[in-house]
């Protein structure tokens, strides 16, 4: 298996790190545009492997997609991180371009690669990603419930003080502040969250897994990396494995939930062919209008994408 990551700043070169060191493919291609940046980041990765006894080899490339080619699987990291004060859409005019260029260049040389996109805005950089790639949306899909949802069950985790591998959760909607957490899909080791935790604690713990990302670009002045490396590589796995594990993955829906022509968070199957399904859960009125305010949300900055393809 070939797995290139674009980029090779902080979350591309996590994600990098993970795919090799738990030798989710044997082949590991970084790609940046900066010279020299990916050959040194993955030149440093490579030198673990003797100390970790691993043998995923993972080669830099700055810039050149012919080392790309015939990769299984991309996953797309690049451009600016959110600073202080940002939103994740303040991004988009800038990463859009970034996220157009490198997907034209992957599909180039890797026309039935399956691409997880992990740029923000999420939602819309992962439809831009599908715009610009022209393949089935089966095999352009975004990297942010798995984050959401681990921040989440990090929170309770910690609250509860048990381990986070027992805390199973179901979170929905567009990587924003309008993301959406659904309790009464979130169980501790079988037993509903709700019997374990009083709903004011909980509504905290909502309320901070919404701003996760937020309170991390406070806390560094850039936005986080180890999680969202980690849960990049996670989805990877999921596909070079064909695990048909489920996650919430930014998906592109054709009357799903009632929406259609969007990229939204939803629980999905991965596997070897991408997003085998997507899993249709039976919301109730507060959920439903809760999922219908973030779809919202995600639709206007997709409009703003579609207005600047318009006007290129
Ligand atoms: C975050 C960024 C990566 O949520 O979107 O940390």
């Amino acid at each position: 298996m070939k797995i290139t990551v674009v980029g090779a700043g902080n979350v591309g070169a996590t994600c990098a790190d993970v795919l090799a060191t738990r030798e989710i493919a044997n082949e590991i291609v970084l790609l940046d545009i900066k010279d020299g940046f990916a050959e040194g980041k993955a030149l440093d990765i490579w030198q673990t492997a003797p100390i970790n006894m691993y043998d995923s080899r993972t080669i830099g490339s700055t810039n050149d997609y012919e080392m790309t080619k015939n990769s299984d699987v991309v996953v797309i990291t690049s451009g600016l991180p959110r600073k202080p004060g940002m939103s994740r859409d303040d991004l988009i005019a800038t990463n859009a371009g970034i996220v157009k260029t490198v997907t034209e260049n992957i599909i180039k040389y890797s026309p039935d690669a399956i691409l997880v996109v992990v740029s923000n805005p999420l939602d819309v950089m992962t439809y831009c990603a599908y715009l610009n790639a022209k393949v089935d949306s089966k095999k352009v899909f975004g990297m942010a419930g798995v984050l959401d949802t681990a921040r989440y069950r990090a929170f309770l985790a910690s609250e509860l003080n048990v381990s986070p591998k027992d805390i199973q959760a179901v979170l929905m909607g567009g990587h924003g502040d309008t993301m959406v957490p659904l309790p009464r899909y979130t169980t501790v080791a079988g037993i509903p969250v709700t019997e374990l935790i009083d709903a004011e604690t909980l509504d905290q713990i909502i309320e901070r897994t919404k701003f996760g990302g937020g309170e991390i670009v406070k806390l560094l002045g850039t936005s986080a990396w180890y999680a969202p490396g980690a849960a990049a590589a996670q989805m990877v796995e999921a596909i070079v494995r064909d695990q048909k594990r489920i996650f919430p993955v930014c998906a592109w829906l054709s009357g799903e939930y009632g929406l259609k022509d969007i990229y939204l968070g939803v629980p999905v199957v991965l596997g070897k062919n991408g997003i085998e399904r997507i899993i249709e859960l039976e919301l109730n009125a507060e959920e439903k209008a809760l999922l219908m305010e973030s779809a919202e949300a995600v639709k206007s900055v997709m409009d703003v994408l579609d207005g600047m393809n318009a006007n290129a």
